[in-house]
């Protein structure tokens, strides 16, 4: 069995599409600042081949990321695409010519955005589409979706979207989702020392949803601790790879989509499937958080 499948298998709640519980996201597989073509075009595309070669069934992309580039990418490397291979997506940014990331959240924006990533991605329908908040950036923001969540019903009715998540979105938009359309995924921002979502991810455990947290490594800002280098150092592992099996510690419904451009940490990524984190450990690591906002203070 392949490392990808170390860490389990997932089912989204209501569907058909099983995955492994450790995935692929492909954000860094666009230029710097997630703008533009990659330096390495070559080997964005052996990234990707080589995560569905080691049994990666689950990748996370968007089309603003490049814009377009990172779908064209996965396009080029993997279509046809191999039975079983879950791609998922996020609607509601447009990346104009200066780089911003700027809401494109009106019916007619968000049915463009399914199209550009139908045919980048080439696709007839999309496995599952994430509406992805803008909010406050990289944080959360209280306000209704109903009316992005019920054009994005409607695009799952004609056929275009076969399964409907939320990303960076708060308990109470999950929940006023859910009274439009099943919610299979949430995506949000959530690692060692970013737990504000502790209470949201056991109520999505107990309703079968996906919680698949970004920056898990911590994104623009990797994870750095001294208690995260010590637990490495004793279990033979690296730090990265101790963040990533505690996510898988944290709750059954946690699906892993970190992101690298390299084949190397793609590896090594995987491989955290494999590791089995004692109580005594958990218990170590959990005091990360309160470290965390102890220095943020
Ligand atoms: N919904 C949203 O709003 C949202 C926002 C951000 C991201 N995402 C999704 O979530 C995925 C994961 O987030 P992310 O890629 O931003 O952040 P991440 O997975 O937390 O971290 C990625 C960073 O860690 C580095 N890295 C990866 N594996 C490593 C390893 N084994 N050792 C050392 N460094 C390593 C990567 O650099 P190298 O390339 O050098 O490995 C990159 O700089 C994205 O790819 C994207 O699909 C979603």
């Amino acid at each position: 069995m392949s490392n990808a499948m170390l860490g389990g298998q997932f089912t989204f709640p209501g569907t058909s599409l099983t995955v492994g519980r450790v995935g692929y996201g492909a954000m860094q597989l666009a230029g710097p600042g997630v703008f533009g073509p990659p330096k390495d075009p070559d080997g964005a595309v052996a990234v990707l081949r080589a995560a569905v070669a080691a049994g990666v069934n689950h990748i996370d992309t968007s089309d603003f990321y490049g814009p377009h580039v990172t779908n064209q990418i996965i396009r080029k490397a993997l279509h046809p695409y191999p039975a079983g291979l879950v791609i998922v997506t996020k609607l509601g940014a447009i990346r104009p010519a200066d780089g911003s990331w700027q809401p494109a959240i009106s019916p007619d924006d968000l049915t463009s955005a399914v199209h550009d990533n139908l045919r980048n991605l080439g696709l007839e329908a999309l496995d599952i589409a994430n509406y992805r908040v803008m909010g406050a950036g990289h944080g959360v923001e209280e306000g209704s979706i109903a009316e992005q969540v019920t054009a994005l019903a409607g695009l799952q009715r004609k056929g275009l979207i076969r399964h409907i998540g939320v990303s960076n979105a708060t308990a109470a938009q999950v929940a006023e989702a859910q009274t439009i359309t099943p919610i299979v995924c949430v995506q949000n921002n959530y690692n060692l020392a970013h737990r504000d979502d502790d209470a949201l991810i056991v109520d999505l455990a107990r309703q079968g949803i996906a919680y698949v947290p970004f920056f898990p490594l911590g994104g623009f800002t990797p994870l750095q601790s001294s208690t995260l280098s010590s637990v490495a150092d004793r279990l033979g592992a690296t730090p990265m790879q101790v963040a990533l099996a505690w996510l898988l510690h944290r709750s059954p419904n946690m699906l892993l989509i970190p992101g690298t451009s390299s084949v190397a940490h793609l590896r090594e990524n995987l491989a955290a499937g494999a590791l089995t984190l004692s109580a005594e450990t958990l218990t170590e690591l959990d005091g990360i958080a309160a470290e965390a906002v102890h220095v943020a203070h």
